[in-house]
């Protein structure tokens, strides 16, 4: 079967109602930019999500802070919001970053006074779920197991390629911490006549080495998407002291000639592909400690 388009790529199973609602922006006449921006808004609004938006993990002091960020191939332009509290779509906040001023990234107070200004709600994004289970974490202290960004790519017929992605970060973080989700280079890369790159897992170890601005250059130089993802990991294993299971690393990756794919640390990670006619959740590429390769440089 021959790929259509416009076409989707996104992280995780809750990728594939997201990448559907972008199919159904796109098919109703908008542009790239516009379905990756309301196709986010799917996992942005769904409250069972503990990782992105509306029923994210909060952090330590029980306050849900949130990192996006968005990027249009047409003009290399970029969008960003940092720690940004109480705003139901933080990736259309970036969007308005990008659209409306000279900037590219707004953090904390001063990115959600802009949203406030810019028209956007007050909203308490602390479910009674989320906040009864971070009063249990204050009193165990155990640690959380979720950094499950949505990352989504998305290509039209004409070649134009738009990112964006949105989460809640690390569970119990530090309040102010800022994730690599709303970093240019790091969370989320487009380069407009090259492809997308995506990221999900530990941010921490996905801002060390600028890793979705590597996995497009991957693609620069010839690579498949999905072999991107996967040089991007080896090379992080090869220069990283910790173990591959431990770094959680995972990429989705889109080229401008539709060709896309994926790997993550570990048993990899699922994600959705999407299109005219067809919407499936796919098993990534998985890399181990074993997967040095030549490009990796030396295991230190
Ligand atoms: N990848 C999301 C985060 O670590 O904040």
């Amino acid at each position: 079967m021959s790929i259509d388009y416009p076409l989707f790529v996104s992280t995780w199973t809750f990728g594939k109602p997201a990448n559907e609602q972008s199919l159904k922006v796109f098919q109703g006449g908008g542009s790239i930019l516009d379905a990756v921006e309301q196709g986010i808004h799917v996992a942005e609004a769904d409250a069972s999500n503990p990782s992105v938006g509306l029923g994210g993990i909060p952090n330590a002091e029980g306050v849900v802070q949130l990192d996006a960020c968005i990027m249009d191939g047409e003009g290399q332009r970029a969008g960003s919001v940092a720690a940004i509290e109480g705003i139901l779509h933080p990736i259309s906040v970036a969007r308005r970053v990008m659209d409306n001023t000279k900037h590219v990234m707004l953090a904390g107070d001063g990115a959600r006074q802009f949203a406030l200004a810019q028209g956007f709600a007050s909203v308490e994004l602390l479910t009674e779920e989320r906040r009864t289970e971070w009063e249990q974490w204050r009193v165990q202290n155990h640690p959380p197991d979720n950094h499950d960004t949505i990352a989504l790519l998305g290509l039209d017929s004409t070649g134009r390629l738009a990112g964006g992605c949105s989460t809640s970060g690390w569970g119990y973080k530090l309040p102010g911490r800022v994730g690599d989700s709303p970093i240019i280079g790091s969370g989320l890369y487009v380069d407009g006549e090259i492809g997308a790159a995506g990221a999900t897992g530990l941010g921490e170890n996905v801002m060390r080495y600028c890793a979705s601005f590597l996995v497009v250059e991957y693609m620069r130089q010839g690579l498949h998407p999905e072999e991107a993802c996967s040089a991007t990991i080896r090379r992080v294993i090869a220069a990283d002291p910790r173990p591959a299971e431990e770094l959680a690393l995972n990429f989705v990756a889109l080229d401008k000639q539709g060709r896309y794919g994926a790997a993550g640390t570990g048993r990899g990670f699922e994600y959705a592909v999407t299109y005219p006619g067809y919407s499936q959740v796919l098993q990534s590429a998985a890399l181990s400690d074993t997967d040095v390769g030549p490009e990796g440089g030396n295991r230190r």
